[in-house]
């Protein structure tokens, strides 16, 4: 039949002859060809490429491919390539010529079992054979659920791979996995079948002809962003992609993803690369922009709950317990909203916040970028006479207006007073009749507006990348992968996290506008409802509890009080020794409580005398200083990285030394003791604070240590009982010299101990951290309630 098919087709006389100097026959297998993304674009897509290629000297055939029987799945496949529409551009009388024909190179097959593949395989090589045609190569495009992709790849690695010296192009769409654990498996899978360079993963945001120009863009307009793209200039980025729709109808995907993974972890994240890689000299290597791309990624400053709001629009529930037949008590916490706070650890970006923000059932359908560069300037000049939309003093951004919303094209807006960028003439023209429209804050005359030449349909743009092998705007298995790498550890955190109501739509209202505190995110409005305190035990206020453990100070408040109240009597302390001394000697312990008070340091306290502070180690574990698990690498991460303490003011453990870890010939702990007597007066530390082990250990000092208990050593080795087992630790001697000694106890965790050492007395060699008991100085502990009070 499709012999015959190809005769007709030649008797119009559009194609060239094939036979004698044809480049080759291309056939195009779309499984799951009567699904919904083959209907809406695929073969749309399929079609452009075939109008764009017809006169290339290749040929085609397409097959069309699903389980249905061939019967029924013909009828409807056939419906939807009915329909199919030409781009405005091309003439009518030619449309209905290449459709006609386009129909006729099409085909539908059953792909259930292997002998269908085989069978499917055969056709191909007798049409060739017949045809006495070259093979080109062989598109599979995988329009199916991802359980389906092993058995359909093993398939098409089987009985369907192309002969020598023709390509293989196989095409995946989203989602790869939903973790990185699952992203790795489905992609360790997939590569014993098909080899890297055949696997073409569609992300369909980076066939957007705004998110397709970010590179470019900056590539061609280097001049002008080379001195403000940074720091220095930008003052924040916002990355949007907004929906009216919600998830009815595919809750049973969508309760399995959530916005975060539909949308962020793919579509923006894509984005936020194609903004903060560094350039690589060549922009149409994809090589390069991904081998920038993964140093980007290692970039990334890890996300917490506290980067993230999360809302969920009030019918997803109803949705969810309807079309997946649950009880009405069946909780549902899969966000729909998400607004994410991303920075970077690198010197280009440090200090800049990056907004990643999606939702379903919002106010209104739009996607973009926007770049708000810092206003520097100061115009002496009266605001009436300036130049409306030229002055200095003016907001100045970059907008990638990806699609739809009020502007409703794509396009590239530069504000008027930044520069008039640099913009391909064959594929981006300027706007001149703008209509009256005000975007970000200004009149759209404010910016040098462009949009593209032709506005070209995402996946026709993508599916003919496919066809010249440009694998540029497809995701790689290590990109993929990076990203997960990424946006795991906060999916795994946001578990408990329940999302945010919202209405839906206009009524949203400003229920969803967030803020940036510090470097958290927060929703701008409380929360329209009481929140309860359950628990009438615990005290409500929040007053710190103040009264005597072990006689000495006890501060007891909850958690974030207690913190802000060790907080503010570090910094006096700091400032009462940088008086009467003119420095501040401070020592640390590791574990997560400090971290918190770390954190609350950097971002609270910018009085704190970072200048003039000495910082010290309690203790240390005897990895390399940069391992994650070393005390200083914390310290590193949560504190030094924020302040400014000079670089001479900071003294690790010398745990590493001579290429070895921790060995006694080196003498590691007599050194640190050096360094302390050499720059502390009489070895008494103004502050040091300890933390309180759940078996009475304080510092790295164990319970029947053989050192570090008495004696005269101010630095000892110690051995935990717990991994790693080596360490370096203050000793209690040197401890008690202190002017200040600060205990850190929190969590439940820690009621048991709280209580058994309450009531003990002074029996280091048992509980070491009853030997805390400064000589001169002043011992406070502080507690939350859940480890004093259980
Ligand atoms: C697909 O394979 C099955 C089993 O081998 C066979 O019954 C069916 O007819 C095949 N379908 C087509 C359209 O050939
Ligand atoms: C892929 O096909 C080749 C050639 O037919 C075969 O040797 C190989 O085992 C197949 N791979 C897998 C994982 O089945
Ligand atoms: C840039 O990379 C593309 C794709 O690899 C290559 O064709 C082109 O020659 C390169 N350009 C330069 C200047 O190296
Ligand atoms: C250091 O110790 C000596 C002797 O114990 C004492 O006299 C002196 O006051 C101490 N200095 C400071 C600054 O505490």
């Amino acid at each position: 039949m499709l012999r015959a098919v190809l005769y007709a087709v030649f008797l119009l006389g559009a194609l060239p002859s094939l036979a004698t100097d044809s480049r080759g026959h291309i056939s195009v297998v779309l499984l799951g060809a009567t699904g919904d993304l083959a209907k809406k674009y695929l073969w749309e897509g399929l079609f452009h490429l075939y109008l764009d290629q017809v006169s290339s000297g290749h040929s085609f055939t397409f097959h069309g491919a699903a389980l249905t029987a061939h019967e029924p799945g013909q009828k409807l496949m056939f419906e939807v390539l009915k329909k199919l529409a030409c781009p405005t551009h091309v003439s009518s009388d030619r449309c209905a010529v290449v459709k006609d024909q386009f129909l006729k190179l099409s085909q539908y097959h059953q792909l259930k079992t292997s002998e269908n593949y085989t069978a499917l395989n055969r056709e191909i090589e007798t049409l060739l054979r017949q045809e006495g045609l070259k093979e080109a190569g062989r598109i599979f495009y995988f329009s199916v659920p991802p359980f389906a992709y092993a058995e359909i790849a093993r398939h098409i690695n089987s009985s369907c791979r192309p002969p020598q010296g023709a390509w293989l192009r196989v095409v995946l769409e989203k989602p790869f996995g939903h973790d990185h654990k699952s992203a790795q498996q489905l992609a360790m899978e997939l590569m014993t079948f098909f080899r890297e360079e055949e696997m073409y993963r569609v992300d369909h945001y980076l066939g957007k002809q705004a998110v397709a120009h970010i590179l470019p863009f900056r590539d061609q307009n280097r001049q002008f962003l080379d001195p403000i793209w940074n720091r220095h200039h930008v003052e924040r980025v916002e990355i949007v992609l907004k929906e009216t729709l919600d998830a009815k109808g595919r809750t049973s995907f969508y309760e399995q993803y959530g916005v975060i993974r539909d949308v962020l972890q793919n579509h923006l994240t894509e984005v936020l690369m194609y903004l903060t890689m560094e350039l690589p000299a060549n922009i149409s290597s994809s090589e390069q922009v991904l081998q920038r791309k993964l140093q980007t990624f290692k970039s990334l400053q890890r996300l917490g709950s506290s980067n993230v709001v999360l809302g969920q629009y009030q019918a997803y529930a109803s949705q969810v317990r309807e079309e997946l037949e649950k009880a009405q008590d069946y909780a549902v916490t899969t966000p729909t909203f998400a607004g994410v706070l991303i920075q970077l650890d690198s010197l280009r970006w440090e200090g800049v916040p990056f907004l990643l923000t999606s939702g379903k059932a919002l106010d209104e359908r739009v996607g973009y970028v926007r770049v708000l560069f810092k206003n520097q300037a100061y115009c002496v000049q009266r605001e009436t006479l300036r130049e409306a939309g030229r002055s200095p003093c003016e907001a100045k951004q970059i907008i990638f207006y990806i699609g739809h919303g009020e502007l409703d094209h794509p396009a590239v807006l530069v504000s008027r007073n930044l520069f008039k960028p640099i913009m391909p003439a064959g594929s981006w023209k300027e706007v001149v009749d703008l209509p009256q429209l005000r975007l970000f804050g200004h009149p759209l005359s404010d910016y040098y507006v462009y949009s593209p030449v032709t506005e070209r349909e995402t996946y026709s743009v993508l599916i003919s990348s496919i066809f010249h092998g440009r694998k540029d705007s497809f995701i790689t298995t290590e990109n993929l992968l990076a990203s997960w790498e990424f946006w795991t550890p906060l999916l795994e955190s946001l578990t408990q996290h329940i999302p945010r109501l919202y209405p839906g739509g206009l009524e949203n209202q400003h229920l969803l506008d967030f803020e940036m505190v510090g470097r958290e995110l927060a929703f701008t409005l409380e929360e329209p409802v009481e929140l309860l305190h359950a628990d009438g035990q615990m005290p409500g206020d929040y007053r710190t509890i103040q009264a005597k453990f072990r006689q000495s100070p006890l501060v007891s408040a909850w958690p974030e009080e207690l913190i802000a109240q060790l907080a503010s009597d570090m910094e006096v302390a700091a400032a009462s020794a940088v008086a009467r001394a003119g420095e501040f000697h401070v020592a640390l312990s590791g574990g997560s409580s400090p971290v918190i008070l770390f954190q609350r340091l950097a971002m609270h306290h910018y009085g704190f005398p970072w200048r003039h502070t000495h910082l010290w180690l309690v203790d240390e574990r005897c990895v390399p200083l940069a391992d994650p698990e070393s005390n200083f690498g914390s310290l590193h991460k949560h504190l030094l990285h924020h302040v400014r303490v000079p670089y001479l003011n900071i003294h690790p453990m010398p745990v590493h030394l001579n290429r070895r870890l921790c060995v006694e010939e080196d003498r590691g702990p007599e050194l640190y003791a050096k360094e302390i007597a050499a720059l502390v007066t009489n070895a008494s530390l103004d502050f040091v604070l300890l933390g309180l082990g759940y078996d009475g250990h304080t510092a790295s000092l164990f319970p029947q240590s053989s050192s570090g208990l008495e004696g005269a050593e101010l630095v000892v080795f110690t051995e935990s009982p717990v991994k790693p087992h080596q360490r370096m630790s203050l000793s209690l001697p040197l401890i008690n010299k202190a002017r200040q000694v600060a205990v850190l106890v929190m969590g439940k965790g820690k009621h048991e101990i709280t209580t058994q050492i309450s009531r003990v007395g002074q029996e280091p060699r048992k509980w070491p951290i009853s030997g805390v008991n400064p000589s001169s100085g002043q011992l406070v502990w502080y507690m939350d309630y859940e480890a004093l009070l259980g």
